[in-house]
C-alpha cells in the first residue's frame, strides 16, 4: 500500500502576486511525439516538468528516440521520421497519463510491431475502447481486457477512415489523427463538439498539413514533418487554480505571465467573469501557432456560476478548480459533465460535494456567514483534485489536511511552495 502523502493547508486572507506556471502538459506531449516523428532535431523550450510528460519522454526513449535534457527545461528530441520508431524490448509505462497512452496508441497502430502500453492503478481503470475501436477500424489490432489498460497494440498497414466519436475528446481525436499520418489516404475526425486543437496547430508547426472545416479535421497519410525549435506556453489549466483563488478570496489579485491563451482552452476566464470576478486577458504573442500572453484576475463579488453540458468540453480540466470556487462564497452548479467520472479519479465522487450523476453543486457560506471549519479531504491520488482541495482550504477558518497531495507532481511540481509564496 502506498504511503500517505499529507499536506496541511492553512487558511489565507488573500493571495497576491505575479507568476509563471509550468509549461502546458497537453502541448508538451504533442510536441514531444511529433518531434519524434519528424525529420531532424527539435528543441522544445519550457517543456512541461510534470510526471505525465516525463512518462511520454520515457516511452519515446524506449521506442528508440534520442532525447536530451538541457538547462532550464529545454529538451532536444532527435526525430526518427514518420513510421520509424523502433520496437521496444518490453512493456511501456504511461504512468498516470491518459494522453500518453491514447496518443501513443495512435502512433504505434501504424508501426509494424507489437507494443504493450501499461499504466498505474488509476490509468488502468480508464476506458480505452474509445481509441481501440477507431484504430482497429483503420487496420490495427489491439488487445485489452474489458477495454482497459494495459493495451497490446499490433501495428499494421493502416487505411484512412472517417471517425465520429460519441464523446468530445481531444485525446481520441489526436490518437486517430496521429494514426492517420501513418495511413493510406485521408483520415477524418468529425467531433460532436470542439475540443482543444493543439494537435492540429502542432502538426502545422512541424510543417504538416491538416484541413479544419468546422468540427471536421482531416489529415493525409505519408506526410513529412520537419524538426524545429518550439516553446511551450504556461499551462492555463494549472494557472486556473490561482485564478480561482483570486476570484474567491476578497482583496486578491493574481497575474500570470506567458500563459497559453488558445481559444479552445480559455473558457475558464469567461466562467470566472460569470461568477463575478474581474478578469483581463491579453494575447501578446503567437508562437508555433499557439497564442500566449498575460491574465489578471481580481476578486470582485461571489455570484452564481452555472456550467451546462455545452460548456463542458472547453472546461473539462478546470472543473475541479471551479468546484473549489464556491468554497469561498457564491454557488457553482455543474451539469452534463459525466466525463469527470473517468478522469484520473472519479472527480464527481472525489469532490464529495452535493453529487449528481453528471455533475455537482457547491454552495459557499452566504455573505457575512462565518468561514467553514477546516477539514480532511482525500484527493484519491488525483493531481487536480489535490490542488482544488488546497484552494478550497484557503477559505476555511482552520487548517485542512489533504491526502494524496504528492500527486500535484503529475502536472505542477512546486504547487504547494508557490501557494506559500502567494499568501499576502
Ligand atoms: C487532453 C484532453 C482531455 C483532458 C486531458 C488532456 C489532451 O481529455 O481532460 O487532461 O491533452 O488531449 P479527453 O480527451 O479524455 O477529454
Amino acid at each position: 500500500m502506498a504511503l500517505l502523502s499529507l499536506a496541511r493547508v492553512a487558511p489565507a486572507g488573500r493571495l497576491r502576486g505575479t507568476l509563471r506556471v509550468p509549461g502546458d502538459k497537453s502541448i508538451a506531449h504533442r510536441y514531444a511525439m511529433l518531434a519524434a516523428l519528424a525529420e531532424g532535431p527539435s528543441t522544445i523550450e519550457n517543456f512541461a516538468p510534470g510526471a505525465d510528460c516525463q512518462s511520454t519522454l520515457a516511452c519515446l526513449r524506449r521506442l528508440g528516440v534520442e532525447i536530451e535534457r538541457g538547462v532550464t527545461g529545454t529538451i532536444t528530441v532527435v526525430g526518427r521520421g514518420l513510421g520509424r520508431l523502433r520496437s521496444a524490448a518490453g512493456p511501456l509505462d504511461a504512468g498516470n497519463s491518459g494522453t500518453t497512452m491514447r496518443l501513443l496508441s495512435g502512433i504505434l497502430a501504424g508501426h509494424p510491431f507489437e507494443t504493450t502500453v501499461a499504466g498505474d492503478a488509476s490509468l488502468s481503470r480508464r476506458p480505452m475502447r474509445r481509441v481501440i475501436a477507431p484504430l482497429e477500424a483503420m487496420g490495427a489490432r489491439i488487445d485489452a481486457d474489458g477495454g482497459r489498460p494495459p493495451l497490446t497494440i499490433h501495428g499494421a498497414p493502416l487505411h484512412g477512415i472517417t471517425h465520429k466519436p460519441d464523446t468530445p475528446s481531444a485525446q481520441v481525436k489526436s490518437s486517430v489523427l496521429l494514426a492517420g499520418l501513418h495511413a493510406d489516404g485521408a483520415t477524418r475526425v468529425i467531433e460532436p463538439a470542439a475540443t482543444r486543437d493543439h494537435t492540429e496547430r502542432a502538426l502545422a508547426a512541424f510543417g504538416g498539413s491538416v484541413a479544419v472545416n468546422g468540427l471536421a479535421i482531416e489529415v493525409a497519410g505519408a506526410q513529412r514533418l520537419q524538426g524545429r525549435a518550439l516553446t511551450v506556453p504556461g499551462d492555463i489549466s494549472s494557472a486556473a487554480f490561482w485564478l480561482v483563488a483570486a476570484a474567491g478570496l476578497p482583496g486578491s489579485r493574481i497575474e500570470i505571465e506567458d500563459v497559453g491563451l488558445n481559444p479552445t482552452r480559455i473558457a475558464v476566464l469567461d466562467a470566472l467573469r460569470r461568477f463575478g470576478a474581474r478578469v483581463q486577458a491579453e494575447a501578446t504573442d503567437v508562437r508555433d501557432g499557439e497564442p500566449r500572453g498575460v491574465v489578471v484576475v481580481e476578486h470582485d463579488r461571489a455570484g452564481t456560476l452555472e456550467v451546462a453540458a455545452a460548456d463542458v468540453p472547453a472546461l473539462i480540466d478546470e472543473l475541479p478548480a471551479i468546484g473549489a470556487l464556491a468554497a469561498h462564497g457564491g454557488e457553482v452548479v455543474v451539469r452534463g459533465a459525466a466525463e469527470l467520472r473517468v478522469k484520473e479519479s472519479d472527480r464527481i465522487a472525489t469532490l464529495d460535494a452535493d453529487e449528481r450523476p453528471d455533475g455537482f453543486i457547491v454552495r459557499g457560506p452566504a455573505g457575512g456567514a462565518p468561514r467553514p471549519s477546516g477539514g480532511f479531504a482525500d484527493a484519491h491520488g488525483d493531481h487536480r483534485m489535490a490542488m482544488a482541495f488546497a484552494i478550497a482550504a484557503l477559505g476555511a477558518a482552520q487548517p485542512s489536511t489533504i491526502e494524496g497531495a504528492d500527486s500535484v507532481a503529475i502536472s505542477y511540481p512546486g504547487f504547494f511552495e508557490t501557494l506559500e509564496r502567494l499568501r499576502d
